[in-house]
C-alpha cells in the first residue's frame, strides 16, 4: 500500500495564519507538530510504504525542512507548477506508479487533517484493504452530525452488500458540498456520512474510472506526465501541459459518478480543521469556553478563539467571536461566519 499525500491546498479559510506561501498543512495548529508532520508520522506502521507526496513546487523546501526536523522521509515528490485540484494530483501519482509497474493500492490522504485515534484509523484501514484489493473504491465515512456545506455526503445502501466484506456498504449516493438545506435534510435523516477525504483504491482502478468519467483530465495528465522532468526524487510536472488541465476534485470528477464506491465507517477523532471554528472545536477550552493562544487577556468573554502572534491581544465582552492577530493582518469574525473567511481572501486576491 502506497500513501499518496495531497498537500497542495492553500487553506484560505484559516487566513491570516494560513498563507499561499505557507498554508495550513505546514502550521502547528493543534499541537507541537504541523498537520503535515502528523500526517506522515501517522503512517509509521507495518505493511505501508513511505508516502509519495504531491505538492506545489513552491512548497518543496518547507516540506524538506519539516520532514528533516522529525527524521521523516518520503519516497518521492511530485511537484505541481500550480494547483489543478485533487483529481489531477491523484491522477499523476497513479499514472507514475502504474508506469513503473507498481499498480498497488493507493491510500490517498489530505495533508491537513487531525486524527486522534490511531488504532481506530488503522482498524478502518484494515477493513478497507480487502475491498480495495477486489477492485472497490473505498471512502472513509464519518457520521454526519451537523449540516456542514464544505463536505461530501455519502449515503449507503444497506440492502446492497454484494460481495463486500462485513462492515462495508455500497454507496448509493455521493453528493459533494450540498447547499445548506440539503445538508440539513441529510443530517436529519441520520442516513449519511461525511466523506473524510481519504480514499483507498488500486491505482489502475482509479485511472479507469477517471478515464470513463473525466477523460479530459485523464488525457491531459498522461501528456503532462510524459513531458515532466525528473530531478533526483522530485518530478516537476510540465507547466505548459498542466495549464490545459481542467481544475476538478476527485469528489466531483469521480466519486459522485462511479458505481464502485463503498464506505468504511471511521470513528477516529477525525477533524479537517478546515475553519477557525473547527480549530476551536478540537482544542481544550478554559472555564468560559475560550481557546486563548499567545499573549491574550480576555474579560467577560465566552466561547471565543483568540489567537495572538506577537502583540498583546485584549478582548472584552465578546461571545462566539474569533480574533486572529498576525504581524501584518488582524481578522475578527463571528464564529458562525468563519466559512466565509475565504471571501475576504478572494477580495485581497482581487486587490493584488
Ligand atoms: N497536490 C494537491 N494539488 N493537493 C491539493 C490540491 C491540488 O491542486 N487541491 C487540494 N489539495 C489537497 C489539500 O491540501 C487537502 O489536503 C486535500 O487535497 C483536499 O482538498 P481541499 O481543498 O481541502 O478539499 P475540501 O476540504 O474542500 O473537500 C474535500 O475534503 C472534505 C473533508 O475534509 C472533499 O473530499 C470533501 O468531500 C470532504 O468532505
Ligand atoms: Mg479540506
Amino acid at each position: 500500500m502506497i500513501p499518496v499525500i495531497l498537500s497542495g491546498g492553500s487553506g484560505s479559510r484559516l487566513w491570516p495564519l494560513s498563507r499561499k506561501l505557507f498554508p495550513k498543512q505546514f502550521l502547528a495548529l493543534t499541537g507541537e507538530q504541523t498537520l503535515f508532520q502528523q500526517t506522515v508520522e501517522r503512517l509509521a506502521f507495518e505493511g505501508i510504504q513511505q508516502p509519495l507526496l504531491v505538492c506545489n513546487k513552491e512548497h518543496r523546501f518547507i516540506v524538506k525542512e519539516q520532514l528533516a526536523a522529525r527524521k521523516l522521509g518520503v519516497q518521492g515528490m511530485l511537484l505541481e507548477p500550480f494547483g489543478r485540484n485533487t483529481a489531477p494530483a491523484i491522477a499523476i501519482a497513479a499514472m507514475k506508479l502504474v508506469e513503473e509497474g507498481r499498480d498497488e493500492l493507493l491510500l490517498v490522504l489530505p495533508a491537513d487533517h487531525v486524527i486522534d485515534d490511531q488504532r481506530a484509523f488503522q482498524r478502518s484501514l484494515a477493513l478497507a484493504t480487502n475491498a480495495a484489493e477486489n477492485g472497490e473504491m473505498v471512502l472513509f465515512g464519518i457520521p454526519a452530525t451537523r449540516p456542514e456545506t464544505g463536505y461530501g455526503y455519502i449515503k449507503c445502501d444497506p440492502n446492497d452488500a454484494s460481495g463486500l466484506p462485513e462492515g462495508i456498504s455500497r454507496v448509493s449516493q455521493f453528493v459533494e458540498k450540498p447547499d445548506e438545506a440539503r445538508a440539513q435534510s441529510y443530517v436529519e435523516s441520520g442516513d449519511y456520512y461525511w466523506n473524510s477525504g481519504m480514499f483507498l483504491f488500486r491505482a489502475s482502478v482509479f485511472l479507469e474510472e477517471l478515464k470513463k468519467h473525466d477523460p479530459d483530465i485523464y488525457d491531459t495528465c498522461c501528456v503532462a506526465l510524459e513531458r515532466s522532468t525528473l530531478n533526483g526524487d522530485e518530478l516537476l510536472i510540465d507547466p505548459a501541459t498542466f495549464a490545459c488541465c481542467p481544475d476538478n476534485s476527485i469528489d466531483y470528477a469521480v466519486m459522485e459518478k462511479t458505481s464502485l464506491a463503498c464506505v468504511v465507517p471511521m470513528s477516529a477523532g477525525w477533524s479537517d480543521v478546515g475553519s477557525w471554528s473547527s480549530i476551536w472545536d478540537v482544542h481544550n477550552k478554559d472555564a468560559n469556553g475560550n481557546v486563548l493562544k499567545g499573549d491574550v487577556i480576555a474579560e467577560d468573554t465566552r466561547n471565543c478563539l483568540v489567537h495572538g502572534n506577537g502583540k498583546l491581544v485584549t478582548v472584552l465582552g465578546l461571545e462566539d467571536v474569533v480574533v486572529v492577530e498576525t504581524k501584518d493582518a488582524i481578522m475578527i469574525a463571528h464564529k458562525d461566519k468563519v466559512q466565509d473567511v475565504k471571501k475576504l481572501v478572494a477580495r485581497l486576491d482581487a486587490q493584488a
